[in-house]
């Protein structure tokens, strides 16, 4: 018989034993403890093993170092953290190298080319030797520069950048193409996102590989195919990509990449013009889709289509997420993909076989002519959506809130609200709304354990199509030119629509001079494109048409009518997008009853949720406001021992949350808020998190921080 003693001791010996394998098992693990890649890693975990900070001493973090870029506005950037730089980007894409434990700056590049408002999510880094290149773009150029100097690297293209363009049909020589997401570094390539024009004669939205060393254009890959290409068959007309109509299905998002097996997981987004598919009949392949392409090649190996033949505007919003499923007993190497209709989609990343089910369910037909809505859209059996669908709003769905619950009710017994309704003449309720459900923050996922952590939005927004009329034709030249491209944002009184995020150019001449405008024209500024698509007479009438000197005009010169014969005429489809309206109620908050952010732990193993709780609050609301959640904008890190560290939402807070059970740990006020990505890493044995504030969305103040907190 075994003593107690004699029992202990097997015990402890047993337990010494696991101890041991556990510890050999742990030393062979990968380990996450660097920030040198967009969101953390190729994999876009959002992952770190970092330990210092814990569920205990979290609520001692402070404020380390600061860093106040040279101008405000929207840094929606991840930085990232090589040795014992930070690499980030201002809102006017100056990028810049500071001490990332002093926030110290070392160098700034982008005062010797045009300062440019438009959103960047980050650079790229690469290394070969002692070669260490910074990645980074600017309107449709991407430079390199020496990462210790921020020197341009002169022998890469053309005096250290090329014009992305250069690998795409000359065709879109003159187009918007630019990037707002760092390029994917695979060996010596980078493979870069592109943000693309979305109405009528846009740029293909090709997948491109350049060489780090030489930018010469290695491979890509024609999400809208050549005529004798696979996929060509899906769009109506075999020669779609050369009717210079229909373009994008393009990546903005950015990418994942498995190195080991070197394979690039490139998520798509829909085809433009967006709303209207009567000039692309068909599925539209590669548009929405998940690519799996071989990275040194750019070869297809499988994909998956999320939304058919997309009315939307259902582009993937953020990089797919690789990481390691359990399956009977069996771990599985997969990826996961959230999408902004606010579900995640798990395949085995080798074949691109579903991990759940997914079924293809019938879905409303179009009563627009021309247009044929595609019959079934495909839905995962597992896990359930993470953001409410608008097919279960009822005219009880009114915020409790609302000073004017009788229109909304209204408006919420008649419009169209089915899932996946097309667009109409009549209103269709979007939930989630056009930015998703899932936006470009994207999901962190704990790569060993399988949990995927996703913050989301449930904003309502309304889409209404009006009938294409050349409302135009006979109106002077400037009038005619917004009419043409500047209407569906700004409207037609020109009052915008401030709580979409359109401002208003009345009274323009006393904000802006004409250059700025002419300057925000051809290259667009945050969320609004460029449109170098407009020649220099009509930009010359526009300026002058929004800076009330249409006087002019009565002169009707024979020239003095748009080009109605461009490619980017929206003449050529019947129905204009009446405009991006969030559904609101009287005072501006949304008009169905929250949570209207939220933030969820699944469990990709058994497609369960371990947690869903509110994220943030609404102050105007004062006690009522606590844990309705709000719009957020900007990605999580999580760390091995618990912690989940976001910004993102409207009252800008910087929070922290138990990752077992989403109890709130700590929360900090920043002074604004931080729509982006936070950071992860050490330096000299110290670990960091940066989080960039500069505010500007969703109506809030401007900032122009990078904020770095550690303990003390
Ligand atoms: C797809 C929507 C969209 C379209 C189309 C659009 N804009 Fe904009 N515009 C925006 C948004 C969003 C902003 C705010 C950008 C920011 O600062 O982040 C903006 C800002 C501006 C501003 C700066 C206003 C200010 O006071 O700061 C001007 C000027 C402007 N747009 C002019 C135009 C003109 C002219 C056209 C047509 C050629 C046009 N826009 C088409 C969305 C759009």
């Amino acid at each position: 018989m075994l003593s107690k003693n004699n029992l202990r001791m097997l015990l402890l010996s047993a337990l010494l034993f696991l101890g041991c394998t556990t510890f050999e098992k742990e030393s062979s693990k990968k380990q996450y403890t660097t920030w040198s890649s967009y969101l953390g890693d190729s994999g876009r975990s959002h992952y770190s093993t970092l330990s210092q900070i814990t569920p205990e001493n979290v609520k001692d973090l402070k404020v380390a170092w600061r860093y106040e870029s040279q101008d405000f506005g929207q840094m929606q950037m991840n930085s990232i953290v090589v040795d014992s730089l930070l690499y980030g980007v201002s809102a006017a894409l100056r990028v810049f190298a500071i001490n990332a434990a002093t926030g110290k700056q070392v160098w700034q590049f982008g005062d010797s080319v045009q300062v440019s408002h438009s959103t960047s999510r980050g650079v790229s880094y690469w290394e070969k030797g002692d070669d260490r290149r910074i990645l980074c773009t600017k309107g449709p150029d991407l430079f390199a520069l020496d990462a210790l100097t921020g020197k341009p690297i002169e022998s890469f293209g053309i005096g250290g950048k090329v014009d992305m363009r250069s690998g795409m049909p000359k065709s879109a020589e003159e187009k918007f193409v630019i990037s707002n997401t760092p390029g994917t570094i695979y060996k010596d390539f980078i493979v870069m996102p592109l943000r693309l024009y979305e109405g009528v004669g846009a740029a293909p939205g090709d997948i491109m590989a350049f060489n780090i060393i030489t930018g010469d254009v290695e491979w890509t890959f024609h999400t809208i195919p050549e005529s004798d290409e696979a996929g060509a068959g899906t769009w109506g007309d075999k020669n779609i990509r050369n009717s210079e109509l229909v373009g994008a299905a393009n990546n903005w998002a950015g990418m994942a990449v498995d190195e080991e097996k070197g394979v690039i997981y490139v998520p798509t987004g829909s085809a433009a013009p967006d709303f209207y598919g009567g000039i692309r009949k068909g599925s539209n392949l590669y548009a929405n889709s998940l690519l799996a392409l071989n990275a040194d090649t750019g070869e297809y190996i499988w994909h998956f289509q999320f939304t058919h033949h997309d009315l939307w505007d259902r582009d993937l919003p953020a990089p797919p997420n690789l990481l390691t499923v359990e399956r009977n007993g069996k771990k599985i190497d997969a990826v996961a993909q959230v999408t902004k209709q606010g579900y995640v989609f798990v395949f085995d990343r080798l074949t691109g076989e579903p991990l759940f089910d997914i079924e293809e369910i019938k879905v409303p037909a179009s009563n627009l002519k021309g247009e044929e809505a595609w019959p079934t859209q495909p839905f995962p059996s597992s896990p359930k959506p993470f953001a409410r669908q608008s097919g279960e709003l009822t005219e009880n769905s009114v915020s409790p809130q609302a000073e004017n619950p009788e229109a909304l009710r209204h408006l919420l017994k008649t419009a169209d609200s089915r899932i996946y309704a097309p667009p109409s003449l009549e209103p269709v309720l979007l939930l989630p709304g056009y930015d998703g459900g899932a936006e470009w923050g994207g999901a962190s996922v704990d790569p060993e354990n399988a949990i995927l952590y996703v913050n989301a939005n449930e904003m309502p927004w309304i889409l209404q199509m009006g009938e294409q009329t050349a409302d135009y034709s006979g109106k002077p030249l400037g009038e005619a030119t917004y009419q043409k491209y500047c209407v569906t944002c700004h409207q037609s009184d020109r009052k915008g629509l401030a709580a979409s995020g359109f401002p208003s150019l009345i009274d323009l001449q006393l904000r802006k001079d004409k250059n700025e405008t002419s300057n925000i024209i051809d290259q667009g500024r945050g969320m609004m494109p460029g449109f170098p698509q407009i020649t220099d007479s009509e930009k010359e009438a526009l300026l002058r048409f929004l800076y009330n000197q249409e006087i002019q005009y009565t002169v009707v010169d024979k020239e003095a009518k748009p080009d109605e014969d461009t490619k980017s005429n929206p003449l050529h489809v019947p129905y204009k997008h009446l405009g991006y309206t969030k559904f609101l109620d009287s005072k501006g908050l949304p008009a169905i009853a929250p949570p209207w952010g939220t933030l969820h732990a699944i469990d990709l193993n058994t497609g369960e949720y371990k947690w869903s709780v509110p994220l943030g609050n609404t102050p105007e609301l004062g006690e009522d406001g606590i844990g309705t959640g709000t719009e957020n904008y900007g990605g999580a890190v999580i760390t091995e021992n618990g912690l989940l560290f976001i910004g993102a939402t409207r009252d800008g807070f910087f929070r922290v949350f138990d990752t077992q059970n989403g109890n709130l740990l700590w929360e900090y006020k920043l002074p604004v808020p931080a729509f982006a990505t936070p950071a992860m890493y050490e330096v000299n044995g110290k670990q960091y998190i940066a989080i960039a504030c500069g505010g500007e969305k969703l109506g809030t103040e401007k900032g122009n921080l990078v904020l770095g907190f550690a303990l003390d």
